[in-house]
């Protein structure tokens, strides 16, 4: 838990009063001794206190493979802790040294089409070489006994960005791992051939060794072969993950140990809310890519961050003051953004607000990436900026350990189904499945509806309203809990694509959405998916794109809520809803986008008595989320708009903005409320 790490931090300073964290990583190898000491002056005006070091540092401190070098840590681990900054340290794994790589070539990966990735960028290395986890161990544990001790740790920081560049590997190591991987899931080989549908194009195994990673092929890998490879580079990532902690957990039991996740646009690699369970607080990183729905997307991945937590606090180890290095074009944040950024993670449960990096770089790939002290110093608008948001910050302590209160529609982000909707040979290649539930998710933020992120480990039926888009893999048991909890009075929602397969991508014979076709009380015949342009009219203001079904009504009690008025299935169903013992099971068969969600999804509420908890003149311009403490609840209130709104009738006393006597609120452009309300 994250509270273990803050109470750690209260013990470097003795002030035990609750704190929002805040820092960067931190590179002083990168520096010469004489900016550390200003490093820690500015850190204390900037009001940070943890910093994660190491990230990057193996060449550091192992020159060679028999000499090591602590001392330059040793000195910055002692300046951190005198001047009241906690250490979140890295196990310095990330980046394997020139001397490791030139006498073991074999622990570089191998892509798909045999190609090596070679040194001299960072991460190349196989997740399942026992070459490379042999050396990382050894430095682990040498970090850990060296440091075991010392004051300043509050926290591990295992690797960096596990899978960022590295989670697929198709070299001999990984075929051998992904082997003993498949023997552990099937036994057998002939579970396996019946699983992997090998009497398709003559694929059927004789022995284990004539099993390979997906490698470049004439034509379409084996479809489950793909999935399962999938899984298997997760779990390889996630197994180095626990090897590391093991050694942590040996020489520091009271000291916690995380990892930095990527939940954000572009990764999908990593099975994270199965990650979750083996360390011991969730952290993030995220980046803002700039688009019309930039801002949705950060607020999607924080709260589906919380989700993957379970409510419970986390920790936000690195997102960006300004621009990126590493996109197209990388634009800069225009006032005002910094700060809603990082508050807009608090509000969905962020206990700690960090950026990539503490002191932008002078040399190297990421020297035009921002930091906290830009290239212009300290002299500059931006890190006034990042002094004011650590003033912030300090005024939001009494939120600190406050977990997320439960909002009335859950969001079921669910990574098989992800993995599997996406893959090749399918009846598109356009379907996206991370838009399609941002889609939702914006819709609902534009009607100011809260709903949560939720992952298939959470209690679904905290929500009386549960969307899961493109609910692709549906095994049996997962089945019978969407009826249970429609027959409990649930109300499900779910699209295009959903219920089709297993969980060994198998499809449900007898119709579509086979495993969920009784529930929803249609039976799909045949998909229709679109062309790139091609669009559909329905009843309604609303447009579909990508997708559509030839849906014929099973059940005598399930209503069409709108109609195809043109194309293919003019006329036919195109959005359904049967009620189910005192809950419903709702069916969207084409993509709507965020506008046509958006006059789709008050009908769809309705049944469940879901609203809006702002005023009408807010929603859409605000967007509210509540965490909850032992004593209060914290209402946040993020002006989503570059204009100034106006929220009426609210309660609380203000720990963040103005709230005027007769309950008004005025919200700057971007600006940032938070109401504590006592509970009774
Ligand atoms: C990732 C890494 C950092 C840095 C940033 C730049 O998040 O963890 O080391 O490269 O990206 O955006
Ligand atoms: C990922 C990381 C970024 C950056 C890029 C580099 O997207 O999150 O921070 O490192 O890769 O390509």
């Amino acid at each position: 838990m994250i509270s273990t790490l803050l109470s750690r931090m209260h013990g470097t300073d003795g002030d035990r009063t609750p704190r929002l964290l805040y820092g960067a990583d931190y590179n002083p190898e990168q520096w010469p001794r004489s900016v550390w000491q200003d490093d820690v002056r500015l850190m204390r005006e900037a009001g940070v206190n943890v910093v994660s070091v190491g990230i990057f540092s193996w060449a550091s401190l192992q020159p060679a493979p028999d000499a090591w070098d602590f001392g330059w840590l040793d000195e910055v681990m002692d300046l951190l802790h005198e001047g009241g900054v906690g250490v979140d340290l890295a196990t310095a794994t990330a980046s394997p040294p020139p001397w490791l790589t030139t006498a073991h070539p074999e622990i570089l990966p191998v892509t798909s089409t045999g190609e090596t990735l070679w040194p001299g960028a960072r991460q190349h290395w196989r997740p399942t070489s026992p070459v490379f986890r042999r050396h990382a161990l050894r430095l682990v544990r040498e970090l850990a006994a060296r440091y075991a001790g010392h004051p300043a740790l509050v926290a591990w920081h295992v690797n960096n960005e596990l899978g960022c560049h590295n989670v697929y590997d198709y070299s001999d190591d990984a075929a051998r791992a992904f082997r003993d991987w498949l023997r552990a899931r099937y036994g057998t080989l002939e579970a396996l051939n019946h699983a992997w549908g090998t009497a398709f194009w003559s694929q059927r195994y004789t022995e284990w060794e004539q099993i390979l990673p997906p490698r470049l092929a004439a034509s379409h890998p084996n479809p489950t072969q793909q999935l399962d490879f999938k899984r298997f580079s997760s779990d390889a990532l996630k197994d180095h993950l626990r090897a590391e902690r093991e050694i942590l957990r040996e020489i520091t039991p009271d000291v916690p140990v995380t990892t930095n996740f990527m939940v954000m646009g572009g990764t999908k690699g990593m099975d994270y809310p199965d990650w979750a369970a083996e360390i011991d607080f969730v952290s993030n990183d995220h980046y803002v890519r700039p688009g019309p729905q930039d801002r949705d997307e950060l607020s999607f991945s924080a709260n589906l961050t919380s989700g993957i937590s379970a409510g419970r606090p986390w920790f936000l180890m690195e997102h960006s003051t300004s621009a990126v290095n590493w996109q197209p074009v990388n634009v800069a944040k225009r006032p005002g953004d910094l700060a809603r950024d990082s508050l807009l993670h608090v509000a969905h449960g962020a206990d700690a607000v960090c950026f990539f990096q503490w002191r932008q770089s002078a040399a190297g790939a990421e020297k035009y990436h921002s930091a906290m002290v830009p290239h212009a110093g300290e002299d500059s608008d931006l890190f006034r900026a990042v002094r004011d948001l650590g003033a912030t910050l300090k005024a939001l302590a009494p939120l600190a350990g406050s977990e997320r209160e439960a909002a009335p529609v859950g969001i079921l982000y669910d990574w098989q189904s992800w993995w599997a909707s996406e893959q090749d040979s399918h009846p598109t290649s356009l379907l996206d499945y991370r838009q399609e539930a941002l889609d939702w998710y914006s819709a609902f933020l534009a009607l100011g509806v809260r709903a949560d992120l939720v992952t298939r480990h959470g209690d679904l039926n905290r929500h009386q309203v549960l969307v899961a888009p493109v609910l692709h893999v549906v095994p049996a048991d997962l089945a019978e809990a969407l009826t249970r909890y429609t027959d409990q009075g649930g109300h499900l929602v779910t699209t295009y694509f959903s219920g089709i397969v297993d969980e060994n991508d198998h499809v449900w014979l007898g119709g579509y959405p086979g495993a969920l076709r009784d529930l929803l009380g249609i039976r799909i015949e045949e998909f229709g998916p679109l062309v790139a342009g091609d669009e559909v009219t329905l009843d309604g203001p609303a447009t579909g794109t990508l997708w559509t079904d030839r849906i014929t009504v099973t059940a005598p009690d399930t209503e069409v809520l709108a109609h195809y008025r043109s194309g293919t299935y003019r006329g036919r169903p195109a959005v359904t809803r049967r009620p189910t013992g005192g809950g419903s099971a709702t069916y969207v068969s084409t993509r709507l986008g965020t506008r046509g969600l958006t006059s789709l999804l008050p009908r769809l509420l309705e049944p469940a008595g879901v609203r809006s908890d702002l005023p009408a003149e807010a929603r859409g311009l605000v967007e509210t989320t509540v965490r909850r403490g032992p004593d209060a609840r914290f209402r946040f209130l993020v002006n989503r708009t570059d204009d100034t709104v106006t929220v009426p009738g609210l309660t609380g006393d203000a720990l963040l903005g103005t709230l005027a006597a007769d309950g008004t609120l005025t919200l700057a452009p971007r600006a940032v409320a938070v109401l504590r309300q006592p509970l009774a």
